[in-house]
């Protein structure tokens, strides 16, 4: 059982039964059942959240989930604190553990969020870092098996950088093994880790994992076509690499390539005109609003699995889910 979440392969078989139940508990809440609103799991913690980047999707969904799981967040934004300033990361997590049931980090250096989560005796949520986005990878692959009942032959296409994003999408799919191909420039390859990591799972789970610079390669009959910005937080002063991703925008031209029942996604925030154009992300098979709802679904059965699985067990038999059969 995962004790913290740093990348999304950290929580290994379980990760499908977290996808079922944050489906299932999505389902229930909108159907006023109670299952979904008669369970507090967070009742009485606080949950730390801290940013060193500026956050939309990451920060509301994790503080209006934690409110519904009956917890309080408590945002604490890079500036408000020592962290960073006059005091470690190691201490930092020592004093936070004494008041705080789960801290989510976003920071530029994924070092950092390990440190935080080896020193700390909360679960530690990585919320962004330069290597890995879980959350945003388990509110994906939410959003996928919400469209496609069956995932056997569904292929999804990344066209893009070989950044963060990537690296727990390819983990992601690799893990339910749904076939990923991804097309990146030369140069902006994913980190080779990363891919070991997900060539492994892909082998284990039947599924393949193809890299390409060829965008049309990528995007050939492919059901879920995927982008993100080519320029990263951090990565501002880098304005000259955009010229190195011609021929990756995500377009109407390029999509007549994909299957037809193709699906955009895109992690959010997208700059519109750069890596996808206006009709792609505002066209009917644009998922990318789901997958930013989903953002919040996904943490708040993530937040219980971590901080109390035998309520998010408990949670999830009452739901129905044969999560442990
Ligand atoms: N997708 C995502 O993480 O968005 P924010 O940067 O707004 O949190
Ligand atoms: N790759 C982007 C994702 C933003 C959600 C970044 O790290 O800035």
């Amino acid at each position: 059982m995962a004790e913290n979440l740093l990348a999304i392969d950290d929580l290994g078989d379980d990760f499908k039964g977290i996808l079922d139940w944050a489906i299932e508990f999505k389902r229930a809440w909108k159907s006023g059942d109670d299952i979904a609103h008669g369970f507090l799991p967070l009742d009485a913690l606080t949950v730390g959240c801290i940013y060193e980047k500026p956050s939309t999707r990451t920060r509301i969904s994790f503080e209006v989930g934690i409110s519904r799981l009956g917890g309080s967040p408590l945002t604490l934004l890079k500036g408000d604190i020592q962290l960073g300033k006059s005091e470690s990361i190691s201490d930092t997590a020592k004093v936070l553990s004494r008041y705080l049931g789960a801290i989510t980090y976003r920071c530029f250096a994924h070092a950092d969020v390990k440190e935080l989560a080896e020193n700390s005796t909360v679960p530690v949520i990585n919320a962004l870092s330069d290597k890995h986005h879980p959350c945003q990878a388990a509110a994906d692959l939410m959003t996928i098996l919400e469209n496609f009942e069956n995932t056997d032959d569904v292929k999804v296409a990344w066209v893009g950088d070989g950044n963060n994003v990537l690296h727990d999408l390819m983990l992601a799919c690799a893990m339910l093994g749904i076939d990923c191909h991804y097309a990146i420039p030369k140069g902006y390859e994913p980190d080779e880790e990363v891919v070991e990591r997900a060539n492994a799972l892909a082998e284990k789970n039947g599924s393949a994992l193809v890299e390409t610079n060829d965008p049309i390669a990528a995007v050939k009959d492919a059901n879920i076509i995927y982008t993100d910005v080519f320029i990263s937080m951090g990565e501002e002063h880098l304005k000259d690499k955009i010229s190195d991703f011609d021929g990756f925008q995500v377009n109407m031209e390029l999509l007549a390539n994909a299957a037809s029942d193709w699906k955009f996604m895109h992690c959010l925030p997208a700059h519109r005109g750069d890596e996808v154009t206006d009709g792609v992300m505002d066209h009917d098979n644009s998922i990318v609003f789901d997958q930013a709802e989903n953002r919040m679904w996904a943490q708040m059965s993530l937040l219980t699995y971590l901080v109390d699985k035998h309520t998010w067990e408990t949670m999830g038999e009452m739901m129905g889910l044969g999560i442990w059969d």
